[in-house]
């Protein structure tokens, strides 16, 4: 369970959060739905602990984030909002560094990533540098990233942006599957 308990977050003189209150129940899809500028990716940054809240709490199976920062990361992967980063490592090498961050059996992690790669598509580019992808490759890269440790809970921002029709409708299937076990899933449109 994901409870945001008044969660306000200024940038400046902006407010870009304001005490924000949510519980996200493991189970669920949890679609954030809003205009440009209307905050969803910066609820994100919150969750996933890359920018700190200005005031109000996070917590995540009863830690409180601020407090357990790390034990609540081993629980959650990330797609951030934009694709375009560690661009001088191979796809290979993104998710290597990804699957040694999390305390997932080798085996296991190398079974998702043949099938994930597969299912994208992606085993022809994996050992090139990711500055040669097209955006969609890219993105189809840390969404793989995102998966491969498949932690309980996945935090998509715009997850679909990009992507052509058959892999946003393979992810959208893998969305609904992890949640069908009882897992959750938090992405951004
Ligand atoms: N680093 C920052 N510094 C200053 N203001 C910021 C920063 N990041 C976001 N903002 C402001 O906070 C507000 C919310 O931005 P945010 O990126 O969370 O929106 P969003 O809902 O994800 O939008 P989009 O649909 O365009 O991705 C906006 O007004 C934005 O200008
Ligand atoms: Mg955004």
């Amino acid at each position: 369970m994901i409870e945001i308990h008044d969660l306000t977050k200024r940038y400046g003189d902006k407010t870009a959060l304001n005490q924000l209150n949510l519980n996200i129940a493991p189970g669920q899809i949890f679609g954030l739905l809003g205009h440009n500028g209307a905050g969803k990716s910066t609820t994100i940054k919150n969750l996933v602990s890359i920018i700190q809240p200005t005031s109000g709490t996070i917590t995540v199976d009863g830690l409180d984030l601020a407090q357990q920062r790390l034990a609540v990361k081993a629980k959650i992967s990330y797609v951030p909002d934009t694709p375009d980063i560690f661009l001088q490592l191979s796809a290979t090498e993104y998710w290597d560094l990804i699957a040694a961050a999390y305390q997932k059996s080798e085996a296991e992690v190398q079974q998702r990533r043949q099938r994930l790669m597969a299912l994208f598509d992606m085993a022809e580019h994996a050992e090139e540098p990711m500055a040669s992808y097209s955006h969609g490759m890219r993105q189809k890269a840390i969404v793989i990233g995102a998966l491969l440790p498949d932690p309980d809970i996945w935090i998509l921002d715009e997850p679909m942006q990009g992507l052509d029709p058959q892999a946003a409708f393979d992810l959208k299937n893998l969305m609904k599957a992890h949640a069908a076990k009882g897992k959750t899933v938090i992405f951004s449109t």
